[in-house]
């Protein structure tokens, strides 16, 4: 097991390189301008919530005997990653070979996610999946579970072992995939409703309304799903939103009564403030105006958006349209759990596109504007004081080659970048929610 739980502290202080983005921006070139960092800074920390974050220097004398502290005088302290798209039960699948979007889920996708049927197999990947999360530094995401209840209960189950908050929820599929996999509407309904009352709002727990994606659910369960929503406004939804050119046209099959993708949704009440469409690669016009006007998310999902050649998603448009965006793995058609990693991949997606993705926007989207995202910029997202103490410890030297790149870094911001495009897992040194050190690279080598 690599992850260790260690000792539950009242008070803990953190010293060292504290670096966050303090508002929320409307304009990518507005980051540079709320980023505060800390050369030698210092983190208070009460009950999982942050009290005091500052120098070092200014905070020292409020440090009493009480406090348990830590001082990583190498390392940089960032908030905690959030991951905006990911699908536990494709953990043992990436990599996947040869195929796009649909033929993928038909010929690998679907056969591993009947596994979960096993209450006992879905434990065991949730286990792994929530360490693997922290291993990398992710103390937020919003994930896909299977069709399968139990594979809900595993995995919130596993996240409470560390109080880690997650969002999650059973897939809603009733048709276009094959019998094992398949719920309906009624079953959909009744379980989801029952999986809510079980988990939304349960320690950091939240539920998420889960549709796959237009093409298999029936126009029954979409509204199904829609009444669900309405019932319980608070939950979220996640689901899928024009990723790949075949799945698009599939749609326009299947809906033709609909002006595009997105409508479909948008005609069932699941576009909102708490929705998120995961990839919206060949958004067009109108379905750019429709997310900004119900202030619906978009998870931008760069690994998996290359591994299954969907295309190539123009970031810049959620600054033109307004529209919310955070960063996703979409483990299994993503290729790693680390949110650097991702950031790597999507500097080169937008490379192709003649955007220039600067380190403080990237590291905006997989923090704060990620938590604005997932609309809990009230409680994560930075070291505000109130919000939760969820954080990652970067080791920005884990190699020889990055060691010699960050003795040439221009800066902060330099170094910061350097760490995206080279960094991944081996960079975590440390992971910690509600102020408390659930990872420790150092005790697992
Ligand atoms: N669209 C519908 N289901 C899936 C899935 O599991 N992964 C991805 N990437 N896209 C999907
Ligand atoms: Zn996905």
């Amino acid at each position: 097991m690599s992850t260790v739980a260690s000792n539950v502290y009242d008070k803990v202080a953190i010293r060292g390189r504290l670096l966050d983005i303090q508002q929320s921006v409307k304009q990518a070139a507005e980051i540079a301008q709320n980023l505060r960092y800390f050369e030698d800074g210092l983190l208070l920390i009460e009950h999982g919530i942050i009290q005091w974050c500052g120098a070092w220097q200014d905070g020292q004398a409020q440090l009493s005997a009480e406090f348990h502290v830590e001082h990583y005088p190498e390392q940089l302290i960032v908030p905690g990653f959030l991951d905006s798209h990911i699908h536990f039960p494709q953990t043992e699948m990436v990599g996947a070979y040869g195929e796009q979007l649909l033929t993928w889920l038909e010929q690998y996708t679907f056969p591993t996610e009947m596994k979960f049927s096993d209450r006992d197999y879905a434990d065991k990947i949730a286990a792994f999946f929530i360490e693997e999360l922290l291993r990398n530094g992710t103390t937020t995401a919003l994930v896909f579970a299977s069709v399968h209840p139990q594979s809900v209960d595993a995995l919130f189950s596993a996240a409470q072992r560390y109080q880690m908050r997650i969002i999650a929820g059973k897939v809603m599929m009733d048709r276009h995939a094959p019998e094992a996999l398949c719920d309906s509407a009624e079953s959909a309904y009744r379980d989801s409703k029952a999986l809510i009352e079980k988990w939304h709002g349960k320690g950091r727990n939240l539920y998420a309304i889960t549709p796959r994606f237009a093409p298999t659910s029936s126009p029954e369960q979409l509204q199904v799903a829609g009444r669900l929503k309405a019932e319980y406004p608070d939950v979220y939804v996640h689901t899928h939103l024009s990723e790949n050119h075949n799945e698009i046209q599939w749609v326009k099959e299947l809906f033709p009564e609909h002006k595009n993708y997105l409508d479909v949704y948008h005609h069932y009440a699941l576009t909102g403030s708490r929705s998120v469409f995961a990839h919206c690669v060949h958004l067009q016009d109108a379905e750019w105006q429709c997310l900004h006007d119900t202030d619906s998310a978009i998870a931008f999902c760069p690994s998996s958006n290359l591994f299954l050649g969907s295309g190539l998603f123009p970031l810049q448009k959620t600054w033109q349209h307004q529209v919310k965006v955070a960063v996703g793995t979409d483990i299994g058609a993503g290729t790693r759990f680390s949110q650097l990693h991702s950031l790597d991949q999507a500097y080169k997606v937008l490379q192709l596109q003649g955007y220039k993705l600067s380190a403080l926007e990237a590291l905006y989207h997989i923090t704060l504007g990620a938590a604005k995202a997932l609309d809990l910029d009230h409680c994560l997202g930075n070291f505000a004081v109130g919000k939760e103490a969820d954080f990652v410890v970067l080791d920005l030297q884990a190699t020889a080659l990055q060691a010699l790149r960050q003795q040439h870094s221009r800066g902060i911001e330099d170094a910061l970048f350097a760490l995206m495009i080279m960094g991944d897992d081996r960079n975590v040194q440390a992971t910690y929610v509600l102020g408390q050190k659930v990872y420790d690279k150092a005790a697992t080598a």
